[in-house]
């Protein structure tokens, strides 16, 4: 493993070769400057000009001195003065909260929209986590939705006038959704996503979207057009991806409910590395109809939509409102089971018993922050009268050989050309994903045969394996790090501990547990046996100090379409663990 540091080296002087090939092309007339700039840079440019100027005519930022904030720069958003007393009332409010004062009319939508379009305005400046600024419509939409109120007495829906953002894969026409590629940054959509049109039908007031790294196929949020986005609860480390701006707006209570998708552990990397509750459901439960996909066609690994907030209560409003009888996604989106939510699956003070899956998977062993979470989260649920046992994950080297093969083989040829297009160098895994960024040789029939009997293995395998342990739940990491680095080492990227849940389609939702401490996590000791060289190489990147006040979020799975009752489990874990947050309480 350590040898492919050298592949990577190499690389770059593919990527360098690839720029210099872009000097060649024939040089624009008009502008005479000796070096052509790679394509991406002017669309980028635009872009962000575009995201700007629509932030800065809502409420301009005074310089913030970064040096001043610490690593968690959520308490900026309150001290700063740019929020109302007022305001700040209303972004500490959850989701559920919210909806109910608007009904009984004691705040307006316009009052909620205006505040969290305030917050999302300091969210961007501190974490950069905006791509399209919805503000406008999103505030005639609060006015109507008030007058509405007002004259019929009646509210609109379950979701009346709560603002809610989206990950930039949802299409809100007519702004352009990128999904990080420069090839999409600037140009118009028509199509409304089949969950946009939902929302709105059901009162939601939808404001923001939010950013993705490039092709929503990372661990992390960067990309050519909008940059970087960094976790507001630590400045240093990254909020997870794909949906990592849903990530950032959220731990900023710049957003009450946001709505991600999950093809590898795009909703729970980012909800665990920003300590928010995020529902992957199975194939099925949440549309996906009109997102932009970022490899159209893919169906080896199915992509998945769920809710993310800090408010577990929020998350069950999105899965009731979305999954009730009125709303029958079912008869909108052809994949969806006609299964309407189904409350309270789980008795009364039912005992239960969880699996908890060991944070060294026999592949790569999580960081000692991480390790400490699970201990946290066993002892909690066996205080509380659970049973809880050890869980082995069923053949993770097989679940990362298939997820890497289905990426690589079906991505190469849809990520890699609109790359191309733009000059658009790879970044972070992509750069392993496609190495050369060389599109891969056509995928045979009989391999994409394999791939499928592959795939339906390991979901038989983890089927009865499912049924011998008896277990409700199994309680497992999201990832390595508590939360990883920015731009981290692609070679210490590790994606099994989420992507068993895509590959065998079971539900799963995080929840936050703790704080890394360098007291409490110091670095694994010599008596600590790594798996070989590769654990060894990503066990090494871990620092106490760096890592000191990190959030730490934990993941429960459930079986295929157990979403209420994951949703329930995930209750019973967050009044057991009792976690406190820092800044909210
Ligand atoms: C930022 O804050 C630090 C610490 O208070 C201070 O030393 C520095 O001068 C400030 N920088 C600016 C540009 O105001
Ligand atoms: C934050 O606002 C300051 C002051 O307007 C500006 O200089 C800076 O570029 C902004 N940063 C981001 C990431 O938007
Ligand atoms: C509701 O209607 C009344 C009477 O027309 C008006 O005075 C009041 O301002 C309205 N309130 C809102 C929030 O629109
Ligand atoms: C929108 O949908 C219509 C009807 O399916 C289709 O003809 C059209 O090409 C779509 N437009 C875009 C921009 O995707």
């Amino acid at each position: 493993m350590l040898g492919k540091t050298k592949t990577l080296c190499l690389l770059a002087i593919c990527l360098l070769a690839d720029s210099a090939q872009s000097l060649a092309t024939p040089p624009n007339l008009n502008n005479l400057e000796p070096r052509q700039e790679p394509r991406y840079k002017a669309v980028a440019a635009i872009a962000q000009k575009r995201r700007n100027d629509a932030l800065n005519a809502f409420m301009p930022m005074p310089a913030v001195n970064q040096t001043e904030l610490g690593n968690d720069v959520r308490p900026y958003l309150l001290t700063s003065g740019l929020l109302s007393k007022d305001e700040i009332k209303i972004i500490k409010l959850d989701a559920k909260a919210l909806v109910r004062k608007m009904r009984n009319q004691a705040l307006t939508s316009v009052q909620v929209t205006t505040a969290f379009c305030k917050a999302t305005v300091i969210a961007q400046n501190l974490t950069n986590c905006v791509t399209e600024v919805l503000f406008k419509e999103a505030l005639e939409r609060a006015k109507f939705l008030d007058e509405h109120l007002n004259r019929t007495g009646e509210p609109l829906g379950p979701l009346h006038g709560l603002p809610i953002s989206l990950k930039d894969t949802f299409v809100t026409p007519s702004h352009p959704s990128s999904i990080g590629f420069a090839a999409f940054a600037n140009e118009p959509t028509a199509n409304k996503s089949v969950i946009v049109d939902m929302l709105e039908n059901l009162g939601a007031v939808l404001y923001v979207k939010t950013n993705v790294p490039t092709a929503m196929l990372m661990g992390e949020t960067i990309n050519n057009v909008w940059g970087e986005t960094v976790n507001p609860i630590h400045k240093k480390l990254t909020p997870g991806g794909s949906s990592g701006g849903e990530g950032a707006i959220g731990a900023m209570r710049a957003s009450p409910l946001g709505v991600g998708t999950d093809v590898g552990g795009s909703i729970r990397i980012p909800s665990a590395y920003t300590h928010l509750y995020g529902l992957k459901p199975s194939l099925g439960r949440f549309p996906t109809w009109g997102a932009k996909p970022a490899i159209a066609g893919q169906d080896i690994i199915y992509s998945v939509s769920g809710p993310m907030s800090h408010s577990l209560e929020a998350v069950k409003l999105f899965a009731e409102a979305v999954l009730s009888e009125e709303a029958a996604p079912w008869t909108l989106d052809p994949k969806m089971n006609p299964m309407p939510w189904r409350r309270r699956v789980l008795p009364d003070g039912a005992k239960l018993k969880f699996g908890i899956l060991p944070c060294n998977d026999g592949i790569v062993t999580c960081h000692p922050p991480v390790e400490r979470a699970l201990k946290i989260t066993a002892k909690a649920l066996k205080d509380a009268g659970h049973e809880v046992v050890d869980w082995a994950p069923v053949n993770p080297q097989g679940v990362e050989a298939l997820t890497t093969q289905v990426f690589t083989l079906t991505g190469s040829d849809a990520v890699l050309p609109l790359l191309k297009a733009y000059d658009e160098p790879l970044l972070g895994v992509l750069k392993l994903l496609f190495p050369g960024g060389e599109t891969v040789p056509q995928l045979t029939p009989a391999k994409l045969r394999e791939l499928i009997i592959n795939r339906n293995q390991l979901q038989k395998d983890n089927l009865d394996q499912w049924r011998a342990t008896g277990v409700d739940g199994v309680i497992a990491p999201a990832n390595v790090p508590a939360a990883a680095r920015l731009q981290m080492d692609p070679q210490k990227v590790y994606g099994g501990f989420t992507g068993f849940g895509n590959v065998m389609d079971l539900t799963g939702c995080t929840f936050p547990v703790t704080y890394a401490d360098k007291n409490l996590d110091p670095k694994r000791g010599s008596d600590w046996v790594p798996n070989g060289l590769r654990d060894e190489f990503v066990q090494s990147d871990y620092d106490p100090v760096f890592w000191d006040g990190a959030p730490v979020g934990l993941q429960v799975i459930g079986q295929r379409l157990e979403e209420e009752k994951v949703l329930e489990m995930t209750e019973i874990i967050a009044n057991a663990v009792q976690f406190k947050d820092r800044v909210y309480g």
